[in-house]
């Protein structure tokens, strides 16, 4: 056993026997000229494009100067010259650090909340905008009883919620919908389209039936994610977040049968909860904000069907086959939007900060350091994934282990995305309601099989649908 016990058994630490701090081994820190490349040619594109609510201009101009690529190349030119890090970055008056090993990256992700805590600080500034009391920014007791009452209504380990029959109806009819639309408008499929059906989804199966057509609730929470854009940097609007919550607490009050609102209500009745109704409201903007990303995947999913006919066939053929089930599955769709995810993640930064000193193999990382962990250079890396730039759909034929290549779209660990399974059940049933009815061509990208582009702008991505 090792101890710092003198002798005598006092309990102090002995000066031999204290391990070596962040001043006296410290990581390897990138120099002046290396930080400024990676806060311009990482950080800088990550925040133009809106970490909270996409700026759509911004996305296209990511694309099109190709800075997603030039991001992964820089973490390369980095781990080459730096070695495994995690690489501190030489920021005057602010400690950050990136990631540059995949083993630290299920490490750190492990190791959350302590010493890796979720609540880092410009996160907080972000979110608090519209959901200050959300588990994604709490620390100890309250983080615990927030992140299990998220568990519990989202069914987090269960590919199929308790509640999914239930959510079909909403799914294929606003997919009819939308289809009848877009037929009447001659085949062209749009990304504002898309986007409304999908919402009026997500509203039915939060909110209630009712909430169908409630673009209101949508629009202040559109407001105050593209305050939460600017972080600190903006005030907070407590009358328009007050009012977030009201409406939110309304449909909970409401309790329409089948949506997860009720759900709730329930739950809190039954006494299964440790936390507040205040605290309840409170995590329901979370999901409102991350059903967005969720469109943007399922849409880009829809464009890796396209241009991979194969892949196309044999999702019809598992459409087909799960045609009678109440719920279908539907794997190979599911998959597709992992691969959306791995290859064009929604969240391409996953943040964390230390609440005490860590010690790595090459160094020790100080206490309230940012740590970054940029998943597309994990997820996009040629020289370690020989599939990095292909949809590989088989690569999520089974639950992603420790021991493997860190893919993390949804994160992993105690901070796992506990609504992962429920977008990926809501996704692929909403796209197979498309790709099921209607042949499905590109229009506005050509997409090549064995070199996907390093970011694909979802707002410019146009679909011709035509009768099978
Ligand atoms: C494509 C869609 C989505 C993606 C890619 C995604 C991804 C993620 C990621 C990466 C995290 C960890 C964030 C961090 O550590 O800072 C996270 C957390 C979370 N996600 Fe999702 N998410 C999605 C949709 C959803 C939906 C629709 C819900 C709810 C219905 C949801 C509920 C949550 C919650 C509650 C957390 C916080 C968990 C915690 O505090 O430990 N997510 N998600």
């Amino acid at each position: 056993m090792t101890h710092s016990h003198t002798d005598r058994g006092h309990p102090t630490r002995s000066v031999y026997a204290r391990r070596p701090d962040s001043v006296q081994n410290p990581l390897p820190t990138a120099t002046a000229v290396d930080t400024a490349k990676i806060l311009a040619e990482v950080e800088l594109p990550t925040i133009s494009k809106g970490p909270i609510i996409r700026r759509p201009r911004m996305v296209a101009a990511v694309e099109n100067l190709g800075l997603e690529a030039r991001a992964v190349a820089r973490l390369q030119t980095a781990a080459e010259k730096y070695g495994r890090g995690p690489l501190m970055l030489g920021l005057p008056g602010r400690k950050m650090s990136m990631v540059l090993d995949p083993e630290h990256v299920h490490r750190i992700l492990e190791e959350s909340p302590e010493p890796f805590a979720t609540a880092e600080t410009l996160k907080r500034h972000a979110l608090k905008h519209f959901e200050p009391q959300v588990a994604l920014i709490s620390h100890g007791a309250e983080r615990a009883r927030r992140r299990e009452t998220n568990e519990k209504l989202l069914d987090h380990n269960q590919p199929i919620h308790r509640m999914a029959e239930q959510f079909m109806p909403a799914v294929r009819e606003e997919a009819q919908v939308l289809l009848k639309q877009i037929d009447d408008a001659g085949g062209t499929l749009d990304y504002s389209n898309y986007f409304k059906a999908w919402f009026r989804v997500v509203n039915r199966v939060v909110l209630g039936d009712s909430y169908r057509d409630d673009t209101e609730l949508l629009e202040l929470m559109e407001t105050q994610r593209a305050r939460g854009n600017w972080a600190f940097l903006r005030p907070v609007d407590t009358e328009a977040r007050d009012e977030i919550h009201s409406r939110i607490d309304q449909a909970v009050a409401k309790a329409e049968p089948g949506s997860i609102a009720a759900f709730m209500s329930q739950m809190e009745a039954s006494g299964d909860f440790e936390t507040s109704r205040d605290e309840d409201v409170q995590q329901i903007p979370q999901w409102l904000f991350a059903f967005d990303p969720a469109g943007m995947a399922s849409y880009r999913g829809l464009a890796l069907l396209a241009s991979h006919p194969d892949r196309l066939e044999a999702a019809r053929h598992q459409i087909e086959e799960e045609a009678q089930a109440d719920v279908p599955l539907l794997p190979l769709l599911r998959a597709t939007v992992l691969e959306s995810l791995r290859l064009w993640a929604t969240t391409p930064m996953i943040l964390r900060e230390t609440t005490q000193e860590v010690e790595f193999e090459h160094g020790v990382m100080p206490q309230g350091t940012t740590v970054l962990i940029f998943a597309p250079f994990f997820h996009r890396d040629e020289k370690n994934l020989d599939f990095a730039h292909q949809f590989s759909p088989e690569v999520w034929d089974h639950e992603r282990t420790r021991e493997e290549w860190p893919l993390v779209p949804f994160s992993a660990g105690p901070g796992l995305c506990p609504g992962r399974h429920l977008v990926l059940l809501l996704t692929s049933n909403f796209m197979a309601q498309i790709v099921g009815q209607r042949n499905i061509d590109l229009l506005s990208h050509e997409l090549e099989p064995g070199r996907l582009p390093a970011l694909l702008n979802n707002f410019s991505l146009k679909f011709h649908l035509s009768a099978r």
